[in-house]
């Protein structure tokens, strides 16, 4: 392609694609399939490889950064970033009405937003593309992060069509919704690592983290407040917030303009109660006065404007009693203490225990058995124990103290220097451990082995038959039968979920080795990078954390784990028993939804052509091959599919797939 021509598809592309980031992540309401997106992004980056000065900041491509920034610019803000004066009263509410009533000279309109639970950001924009993204800070200087912020789908890198001002800035909060944060612990806490406390701290610290590829992994979001520049197109608050949104910005759908302070306490009640609904957490109303006039003629202290103010939810809390703590062991040998609580209802739901993470929060808590306890729920599923009641503490209640050895195997416990966590380095022998190998093994986004769960792994090794996880390839039907309530049906099941399993896709076995640190995005990088087991097995430190994504924790965990003869020893009993050890020849691939299927496709389609659906099938696992046989696993058909292909698809009972079943096919993974 010639310059000129890449320039323009260039420029086309970048459209297309800011219009279907626009759709997706602010309206929620997108129009073409992921795959579709995925192969415009890749020509676009293709394109600007090729022409590296045709690449501008305000492309989509940028989103996935990977400077990596040790030290942040610090920035001064144009306007300084003041806080907000807080109330948790009613009759306060009423006060600032007063006030604000007297000082304006009528009763104002106000406006009522949320008071979205992040960290704040403000955004410069120049003609119409995003600048800077600088951080709070103190309120006058911040941190630049700008590489960060251009991840986050939701901001606009170039603002769509609009009469936006030559250079304005707009405020808002980088939010973490709570769907993401519970995923992300999730994955934090399987692969051992101590989950985050809450989504507040997760968005603010990802958002000053060095390496932009790990924030774009984290799926943030922007909420938009406060729109400032020197000539605004309206002269009220709620227009000109209204307007950014044309512009592309997220601007919440509950943000409300009210007539009279009846109005504000009325939205303020209800979304106090309203809030456990939302996707994400709020801790507050805030009320501002919406003419931009009042706005100015009430002006600002020295610490927050005097035209706003933020109404605090108080957040859930209940008293209860700490009975005991206890300790679990899991996987990684990470232990962790659990407070077993006297039952209280919380928000709903009874709560028996709560999580205590590690030694420094017992010590920072300075708990005691039995001591009257406060606990709170935040975004976590587990709700934590914010607080003491000393004044009820008897005189001779004994401190919770750490234990020092195992509860389980009994070896003594080490704590690393500068980790926070205890561990069990029994890593062999002690049985949660074992065990908790094996279910990660067979769990269903490792090998996914169908028809052995929990119970069954509990019981084949309290029986002795499996030890680690090559040993799944040595069961025999015979032995499995002879368990406690498992009859033939059951035994054959398992037997070939096990045999199943060997085909499973290299970044799927590396996942479910279980190395610490590795999660399923970080196997997939790892299945992309390494064409084997033993290239994988054998890479150094640095060909390790050459890869963005792969920091120095994780290069260092591959490493010791490769390191074990035991583990090595496992690996060449999985080998031995056929399992993939080997990257595919598409190392792109999406998805493993078509894994282990034989796709014949016939016909013509409405929403790609046949080449693109047999690149599709081969990019979501699948294998596609040119004429039906009963190894077909079944035929895509379009219109006016071949005759003969149809009639032996029918002959040899092969299902006949049209283009939308096979598409809902890929969506739903
Ligand atoms: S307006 C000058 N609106 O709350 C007024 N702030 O305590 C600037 N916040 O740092 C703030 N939601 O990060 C405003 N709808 C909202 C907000 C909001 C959350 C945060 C913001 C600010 C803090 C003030």
């Amino acid at each position: 392609m010639k310059e000129r021509a890449a320039k323009e598809r260039i420029e086309k592309l970048k459209e297309e694609i800011n219009e279907h980031n626009h759709r997706y992540y602010v309206l929620n309401d997108p129009v073409i399939s992921d795959f579709r997106y995925d192969i415009l992004l890749k020509e676009l980056t293709q394109l600007e490889d090729k022409y590296p000065d045709l690449s501008t900041p305000d492309s989509p491509t940028r989103r996935v950064g990977s400077d990596i920034t040790k030290e942040f610019k610090q920035v001064k803000h144009r306007y300084p970033m003041l806080s907000l004066a807080n109330t948790y009263s009613e009759e306060e509410i009423k006060d600032f009405h007063h006030r604000v009533s007297r000082l304006v000279g009528r009763e104002p309109e106000y406006v009522c937003e949320l008071k979205y639970d992040g960290a704040s950001i403000s955004l410069s924009y120049r003609d119409g593309v995003l600048e800077s993204a600088v951080t709070r800070g103190d309120g006058e200087v911040g941190d630049e992060v700008t590489n960060n912020i251009r991840t986050i789908r939701s901001i606009p890198l170039k603002l769509r069509q609009g009469d936006y001002p030559g250079e304005f800035i707009i405020r808002g909060e980088i939010i973490l919704p709570l769907d993401g944060f519970r995923k992300l612990n999730e994955e934090l806490e399987k692969n051992g690592e101590q989950p985050f406390a809450n989504p507040r701290n997760t968005a603010a610290g990802t958002i000053k983290m060095q390496d932009p590829s790990i924030v774009a992994g984290r799926p943030l979001d922007c909420l938009l407040y406060y729109l400032l520049g020197e000539d605004l197109p309206f002269d009220t608050h709620y227009e000109n917030l209204k307007l950014t949104r044309k512009w592309g910005f997220k601007v919440p759908a509950e943000i409300k303009l009210c007539q009279g302070i009846e109005e504000v306490i009325a939205y303020i009640n209800y979304w106090e109660a309203e809030r456990k609904n939302l996707p994400y957490e709020i801790d507050g109303v805030v009320i501002k006065v919406n003419s931009i006039d009042e706005q100015k003629k009430l002006g600002f202290t020295s610490k927050s404007p005097r035209w706003a103010i933020a109404y605090k939810f108080k957040a859930e809390q209940a008293v209860t009693k700490l009975l005991k703590v206890t300790f679990q062991v899991g996987r990684t040998g990470t232990v962790t203490p659990v407070a077993n609580l006297e039952p209280v209802l919380l928000a709903g739901t009874t709560v028996k225990r709560a999580s205590l993470h590690n030694e420094a929060q017992i010590e920072l808590l300075n708990l005691h058995i039995n001591d009257t306890v406060y606990i709170e729920k935040g975004g976590e599923i587990i709700p934590k124990i914010v607080g003491v009641e000393l004044k009820d503490r008897s005189k001779n209640a004994s401190p919770v103290e750490f234990i020092s050895h195992c509860p389980e195997c009994h070896s003594a416990l080490r704590k690393l220097p500068g980790e926070a966590n205890h561990y069990c380095p029994n890593i062999y022998k002690c049985s949660p451990q074992i065990k908790g190998r094996i279910e990660h093994f067979i769990s269903r986004k490792a090998m996914d082995i169908d028809g052995l769960g929990g119970e069954t792994t509990d019981l084949l090794f309290r029986e002795g038959l499996i030890n680690n996880v090559s040993d799944l390839y040595k069961l025999k039907k015979e032995s499995i039968i002879k368990l406690e309530r498992m009859g033939d049906k059951s035994a054959e099941n398992i037997i070939s979920g096990i045999e199943n399993s060997k085909s499973a896709a290299f970044n799927r076995v590396i996942y479910a080795l279980g190395i610490r640190y590795v999660g399923e995005t970080v196997a997939r990088t790892l299945a992309s990078r390494f064409k084997s087991i033993d290239e994988l097995s054998t890479a150094s430190f640095d060909r390790l954390v050459s890869i963005p994504e792969i920091g120095e924790k994780i290069a260092g965990s591959i490493i010791n784990y490769f390191k074990s003869p035991n583990n090595r020893q496992v690996i060449e009993s999985l080998r031995e028993a056929g399992i993939n050890m080997k990257a595919g020849s598409d190392t792109d691939t999406v998805s493993n939804v078509l894994e282990g299927k034989s796709i014949v496709i016939s016909g013509v389609f409405e929403k790609y052509n046949r080449e693109e659906y047999k690149e599709i099938i081969q990019r979501y696992g699948g294998k596609n091959v040119s004429s039906v046989s009963s190894n077909t696993s079944f035929l895509l058909a379009g219109e006016s599919a071949g005759p003969s292909k149809l009639q032996k698809a029918e002959k040899l009972g092969i299902e006949v797939v049209g283009e939308k079943e096979f598409l809902d096919m890929l969506n739903k993974e």
